[in-house]
């Protein structure tokens, strides 16, 4: 809420007088998403227009049919019950709308998130200086907007780049929630409606009496701003923690066990969002220890939150981690369809299966994993990431949406028609009533919340998109910056330049044509360790030998992967020749010396070529950033030149660690006679 400059004050239509909070009774507490809203406004238009309006929660000065200014924020219901009915059929939960008359301003939510939600669009505009007339209405695109935060009880967070925990420390959840109201607020602008709290690789003793206040405590920070907190479980908990001698999800002393926990839960938090669950992967305990299968496993948490109208997020990411990489049949992109294609109906309502977009695990490409496809009687959430666990650990800039939007916007071509991965999540192609959005963001103690000013347009990007994933990445970018950064046009211009430079820059830097990321695998996910991908159980592998590269993933010769697809997918990425060029290695073994078709360059010389482009664009986000010196405050400005400097050293770490990887294994020189000399 910075001061507008002046230019953009001179624009600003006359000024309401006063806000007008409708729900008053839950107001009075100063505690409901409506009474937030009311103090935004205030708070907002204070900050930015410079003018102090009161709020007013009783019976208003204001009519409907008076030209007297105000701001309503409220439900829809409450406007109705004072005004008369509205028809606001087009609103479907958590939606709102915005109405701006000259300084007649109404903002109704469809529930209380809504009216929040409207209010931050309200102030959003006018942070950017639009003060024009709209009459808007703006529904999300699904119902599920989560955070996942991969925090544990120890206060350590598993791939999170900001510090410890604001939720948890030495096993218990913390004093001080400020930090935590705070982020309340910050999901709450942009759309989020439910957190995740703890790690996915869960502890049982989240659920001791004590926690279970605790986490009272954090639903009670986050409900103000519409955000419901829900918790990972860990599988074997019953028997973790409860004693008992088995957590088999058939078991009536395992199924009692769970009820009793859930209904505790509820009873301290009794909006709690649901369960988050991940079993049977990478040494995670679940139902397959007991021949039971993963609906089995889902069903018995869907009973147990069932009365309370929680839902439980079941992840789709369930492998084996003890490949035999002496296999060449084998392949870990196969196993998410093959464990749950069989499963499709057999979930109950209230389970939703949460798929990361790519069949390995948040590659910096990957095709979109052909799940969704594959489980049309079956809720389905994409699990995007947030945190940069493959994509340089917020030490590097990488601004994620135009990733996010290839798998979004891509066509999955179920029985040859267009179904968009995004209509798939929102539930509208299968016709299904739940679906959405996970995001792993693991924000910490840091001020910047992810430990890099920038990455935080990666969270704001996400929150956007899963209300409304039709939007472009480079306007949700713009939007940002200037929400952020303020109305320079020259900041805008580099910050916009930089960041859309940034993926591919990354892509071309670490691993391109499908082989995946490149980087350490084993144990930091950072920095170049292309020979960590291969002969090892983890299943990331890329064949590459002194000859060849790539993975064969075809149904003809290969791991049979491209025959999970739908069949005009299946057919296409089966041929060498129809196969997109970017994700080339991720379908096909091929020589070094294959030719592209874009470029006729070789395969070899195309990695040598990339990373080199990729490490000179990486250079100019420094030069690019210092054009700004004067124009973005000391501290963050610093604070990013730190960073894009070790980018751009990194970024040459990286080039030459791969290019002589390659160089040394297949003996071709780089026709330029730049790799192997140093
Ligand atoms: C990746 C990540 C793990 C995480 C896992 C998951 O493998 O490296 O830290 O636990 O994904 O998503 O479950």
């Amino acid at each position: 809420y910075a001061p507008l400059p002046d230019s953009l004050l001179a624009q600003a239509s006359p000024l309401p007088a006063v806000i007008v909070a409708l729900n008053t009774t839950s107001s009075a507490t100063g505690s409901s998403p409506v009474a937030i809203a009311a103090k935004e406004l205030q708070v907002g238009i204070k900050g930015m227009l410079g003018r102090q309006l009161n709020i007013s929660t009783e019976s208003p000065i204001f009519r409907i049919n008076s030209t007297q200014s105000s701001i309503i924020v409220g439900t829809i219901a409450a406007y109705s019950a004072k005004y008369g009915s509205l028809n606001a059929s087009s609103l479907i939960k958590d939606g709102f709308w915005l109405s701006v008359k000259g300084s007649r301003v109404t903002i109704l939510g469809q529930n209380e998130r809504g009216a929040l939600y409207g209010a931050f669009d309200y102030l959003s505009r006018i942070a950017q200086g639009d003060f024009s007339d709209v009459d808007h209405v703006s529904n999300p695109s699904a119902p599920i907007r989560w955070a996942n935060e991969w925090n544990n009880l120890d206060g350590s967070i598993e791939r999170g780049y900001a510090g410890p925990s604001i939720f948890f420390s030495n096993g218990l959840i913390v004093k001080n929630l400020t930090r935590v109201s705070q982020y309340a607020r910050l999901l709450a602008s942009i759309g989020i409606n439910g957190i995740i709290v703890n790690n996915v690789n869960a502890n049982a003793s989240l659920l001791t009496d004590e926690n279970i206040q605790g986490l009272g405590r954090l639903a009670d920070t986050f409900r103000p701003y519409g955000v419901q907190v829900g918790i990972s479980l860990n599988f074997a908990s019953p028997q973790l923690l409860g004693g008992l001698a088995t957590f088999d999800p058939l078991d009536a002393s395992v199924i009692a066990w769970w009820a009793d926990k859930t209904k505790r839960l509820y009873q301290r938090v009794p909006d709690l969002a649901g369960y988050l669950v991940k079993a049977n992967s990478e040494g995670q305990p679940g139902p397959l220890t007991y021949n039971r299968t993963l609906a089995d496993g889902a069903n018995l948490f869907a009973r147990a939150v069932q009365p309370y109208g929680g839902i439980v997020m079941f992840r789709a990411f369930v492998y084996n981690h003890h490949a035999d990489w002496n296999d060449w049949k084998f392949d870990r992109a196969n196993a998410a369809v093959e464990f749950f294609k069989d499963l499709d109906g057999l979930f109950l309502d209230n389970v939703v299966v949460q798929i990361k977009y790519g069949p390995i695990d948040f590659q910096v490409r990957e095709p979109a994993s052909p799940l969704f496809a594959n489980i049309p009687k079956t809720n389905v959430a994409i699990e995007l990431q947030v945190s940069q666990e493959y994509l340089g650990h917020q030490d590097h800039l990488v601004y994620i949406a135009p990733l996010w939007k290839t798998i979004l916007d891509f066509d999955m071509r179920v029985e040859s028609k267009p179904s968009l991965v995004r209509d798939i999540v929102s539930g509208q192609y299968f016709n299904r009533k739940l679906g959405g959005y996970a995001g792993v963001v693991n924000v910490g103690t840091n001020t910047t919340w992810l430990g890099s000013h920038l990455a935080m347009s990666n969270l704001y990007a996400y929150g956007k998109l899963a209300w409304d994933p039709t939007q472009d990445s480079q306007t949700l970018l713009q939007e940002w910056i200037r929400l952020t950064l303020g109305h320079d046009q020259a900041v805008l211009q580099t910050i916009t330049k930089i960041s859309m430079e940034s993926w591919p820059a990354y892509e071309n830097y670490t691993g391109n044509l499908g082989i995946q990321t490149l980087t350490d695998i084993l144990y930091t996910h950072f920095g170049p360790n292309p020979a960590s991908q291969d002969n090892n159980g983890w299943g990331q592998w890329t064949r590459a030998d002194g000859k060849t590269i790539g993975m064969d993933r075809t149904v003809g010769n290969g791991t049979g992967f491209t025959g999970q697809y739908p069949s005009e997918l299946a057919a296409k990425y089966e041929e060498i020749e129809t196969t997109p060029e970017e994700l080339l290695l991720w379908f096909h073994h091929v020589n070094y010396t294959t030719r592209l078709r874009s470029t006729g360059k070789t395969v070899i010389q195309h990695f040598y070529d990339a990373h080199y482009a990729g490490a000179a664009t990486a250079q100019t986000f420094v030069s690019e950033w210092e054009s700004l010196r004067g124009q973005i405050d000391s501290e963050r400005f610093e604070h990013m030149l730190f960073r894009l400097k070790f980018q751009a050293g990194h970024s040459i770490v990286w080039r030459d660690a791969v290019n002589g990887f390659y160089y040394n294994l297949s003996g071709i020189p780089d026709e330029l006679g730049r790799v192997g000399n140093h």
